[in-house]
């Protein structure tokens, strides 16, 4: 299974699995234009923070190759060689900056996308006319290879945190699906029964869009790991009778004093386990800190469409004279997280001192500021 795929060269293409088939159907999505990848990402064709930063890095590559393509079939009519190739180097930046923009609106809340986005107009700024696109896509495919290798030390830090723990709770899908190779929170789950542990997975259905149900459990599944997919609703009670032994989700923006954005219902869940003394951990790659934003107030939160509330499938169950409110993720804060797991360490206490020891360092690397 590969979450997403870059096929071909600088005129190549991008490849998602389609998350929003998943489980009835294995599909594919082929994305060549910027306009197909901003359409992917809205609709959670992709979704998860790092992978949707990983898709706005490779549609930015499209907008190159799209350029390009377009200088090719206009330039028999340029009668000077000079002039047309200075001509062809302005439009593909002026097309690729016009990319990057119009993919900063996919989605308003994971980190990722603007600081992959940040990093693509960085390379815009310093390559050369000559091998811009090719230039591009190395960056692209080294955002991609960097949370490959941010996932797999998220795995090794987070599993000794899982010693003893026989059943953990996870809310959404912070699996290889949201991610590369095996995703952030599932990588320590995932790492953590390779070294033995014979863990059970809790996966709360996760409404309204179910990426627990239909994709954290197929995952995990897939991957030979025990799940139980249970409603939202439910977690508190399995709590209440100690068959917890801890709670680990992903993030889509972390704020410099450790408030962390996540699907929706992740909140709720960490009061529970704060109540019931259940350790509450986040994992996430630096990639999902904000050190622009002092605590998680500022983090906007997107607000989606009334019919993913309203509509069961094809039935209607919401009547039409009533609103809809429908958020796509809540802030917990910091004071309720037991610990973050990075690909560069531990931060327990979770406090604005321990994240600046660990992530500052990488968040000065770029401006990851939308
Ligand atoms: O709306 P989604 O499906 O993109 O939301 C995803 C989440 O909330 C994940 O938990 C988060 O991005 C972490 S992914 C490693």
């Amino acid at each position: 299974m590969q979450t997403l795929e870059w096929i071909g060269g600088t005129d190549g293409y991008l490849r998602l699995i389609d998350q929003t088939r998943l489980p009835g159907e294995e599909t594919y999505l082929d994305c060549r234009t910027v306009d197909d990848a901003h359409d992917a990402i809205s609709r959670l064709v992709v979704r998860g923070a790092p992978a949707i930063g990983i898709a706005a890095a490779y549609g930015v590559c499209l907008a190159a190759a799209d350029a390009l393509r377009q200088n090719a079939s206009s330039q028999q009519a340029a009668s000077h060689q000079q002039d047309a190739s200075h001509q062809q180097a302005a439009s593909v930046r002026s097309a690729v900056a016009r990319a990057a923009d119009y993919l900063a609106t996919s989605r308003p809340t994971a980190v990722n996308l603007f600081w992959a986005l940040d990093r693509m107009r960085a390379v815009l700024n310093r390559a050369d006319d000559d091998d811009l696109p090719e230039t591009l896509l190395r960056e692209a495919r080294q955002i991609h290879d960097e949370d490959r290798r941010m996932c797999a030390a998220m795995g090794l830090y987070g599993a000794p945190l899982l010693d003893g723990c026989r059943n953990v709770l996870t809310h959404c899908n912070a699996g290889g699906l949201a991610a590369s190779e095996r995703g952030t929170a599932l990588a320590v789950i995932y790492a953590a029964h390779a070294s033995g542990n014979p863990v059970h997975v809790y996966a709360d259905e996760t409404r309204p869009l179910l990426q627990g149900a239909r994709l954290t459990a197929w995952e995990l599944a897939k991957a030979g790991v025990d799940v139980t997919v249970l409603c939202d609703s439910m977690a508190a009670g399995l709590m209440q009778r100690g068959q917890v032994d801890a709670v680990i989700v992903g993030a889509d923006r972390i704020a410099a004093n450790g408030d962390a954005a996540n699907k929706i219902g992740t909140y709720p869940l960490a009061i529970v386990a704060r109540h019931h003394g259940v350790p509450f951990y986040v994992a996430a790659p630096s990639s999902t800190f904000d050190l622009s934003l002092p605590n998680g107030t500022q983090i906007p939160i997107e607000q989606r469409r009334r019919e993913e509330v309203s509509r069961w499938g094809d039935v209607q169950s919401v009547p039409d004279e009533a609103q809809v409110y429908n958020p796509a993720f809540d802030v917990t804060p910091a004071e309720l997280i037991t610990a973050i797991i990075t690909e560069r360490g531990v931060i327990r206490p979770v406090d604005t001192a321990n994240i600046r020891k660990i992530v500052a360092e990488f968040a000065g690397q770029t401006d990851s500021a939308p």
